[in-house]
């Protein structure tokens, strides 16, 4: 017998795309990326090589990245100030130096990157070694300039990742940085036993929250079909969600060439609404309790100028179903972890509608999976 053997095929591991099984991977690169540092009840970060003392001296946190792993970084600055307490700068890798940024004593600066070949990225590595400040890499590909440069290196364990847009590798990169925060201010007396033990506890539940929001695929591929012609979609939220639509919104256009913009959902009456026409897309994204009212209040304005309106909420937020034409509910968990799951129904989205229209899913033109120029 003769039988066909496509190495392409064989690689995707039956997936029509490699975007799709690294989208389908997240759940084991979460569980992955935080089981090694979970020691009982303890979250246990050998590689940070950094004392007690050392952590409560942190007195600022600068993070820096491109893309993704930039809006990894927004997160983390939410996830850093409200659970630690500890103030974050969050700086585009390709706009830091020129700035000139002020590091002072207790400066700890993060680097995120998938690749760790990232030029940009490598270079605020070098620039803030240079001013003194220490340096931590969250980095995917092990042995890579920015871990090797690096004077701590935290590794995402999400194994390979061939798309071009990123999907694991940026998952496991939130995770990284849930872990930090929990055991900053574990260390800084601001999270209790208590605390510490219930994001445990939410952390352990995100993989399988995940694998069921992806279960969801066909009912998202259905609505994204309907959108296969937009010409353009805006991304809406709040604080930690702000964060979450940039990224969606930069999943979009980078696979799909929709032209997409995030913005925090206050700005919108600033400049913003006026692009609002009938039938355009507005994905809004609410996860955090005490601003749903604000949010729902948005959408409403963008409602009544014709937008279609597609909401991303945590179950049981019921009242968005008045402000909504369509609702993908995620499951509760807590206010700094829930963008693990908001994104992933974006993901689907931008990847049936890249898929709706023909694009090329892995291999989006003009782009490339590491950038090495500056
Ligand atoms: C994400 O989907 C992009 N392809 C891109 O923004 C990427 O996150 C960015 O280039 C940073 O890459 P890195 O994580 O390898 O440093």
């Amino acid at each position: 017998t003769h039988i066909e053997w496509d190495v392409d095929a064989a690689e995707k591991g039956g997936y029509e795309h490699f975007m799709l099984k690294e989208m389908y991977e997240q759940p084991k690169a979460i569980t992955d990326t935080f089981s090694p540092r979970l020691k009982g009840s303890e979250i246990v970060i050998d590689e940070l090589n950094m004392t007690d003392e050392e952590i409560q001296a942190i007195r600022k946190i600068m993070i820096v990245a491109c893309g993704s792993a930039y809006h990894a970084g927004v997160t983390g600055k939410y996830v850093f100030e409200g659970m630690a307490r500890i103030p974050v700068e969050v700086d585009l890798a390709s706009e830091f130096r020129y700035r000139d940024p002020i590091m002072e004593e207790g400066t700890l600066v993060i680097v995120i990157s998938q690749s760790g070949e990232t030029a940009d990225s490598l270079a605020a590595l070098r620039e803030s070694k240079e001013r003194g400040a220490k340096v931590l890499g969250i980095v995917n590909v092990v042995g890579s300039s920015i871990a090797r440069e690096a004077d701590n290196v935290m590794y995402t364990w999400a194994g390979p990742e061939i798309a071009v847009a990123t999907t694991k590798a940026y998952s496991s990169q939130l995770i990284a940085l849930y872990l930090l925060a929990i055991k900053f201010g574990k260390v800084k007396g601001v999270v209790s036993k208590e605390q510490v033990y219930s994001y445990i506890e939410d952390l352990k539940r995100l993989p399988e929250q995940v694998e069921m929001l992806l279960n969801n695929k066909v009912k998202i591929q259905k609505f994204a079909n309907r959108y296969l012609a937009a010409h353009e979609v805006f991304f809406i939220g709040r604080g930690i969600d702000y964060a979450i639509s940039m990224e969606g919104s930069l999943k979009l256009k980078e696979i799909s060439y929709i032209h997409s913009e995030a913005y925090a959902a206050g700005e919108l009456k600033h400049g913003t609404i006026s692009l609002i026409e009938e039938g355009t897309l507005v994905a809004a994204v609410l996860t955090q309790k005490e601003l749903y009212k604000k949010m729902i209040s948005n959408m409403v304005e963008v409602s009544t100028r014709g937008a279609f309106v597609l909401a991303v909420t945590n179950e049981g937020n019921d009242e968005v179903e008045r402000a909504a034409d369509y609702v993908i509910y995620i499951p509760e968990t807590n206010k700094f972890f829930a963008n693990s799951l908001a994104i992933i129904p974006l993901q689907l989205f931008s990847y049936y509608i890249s898929v709706g229209r023909g694009c090329d899913v892995d291999k989006p033109r003009n782009l490339a999976k590491s950038v090495t120029v500056e």
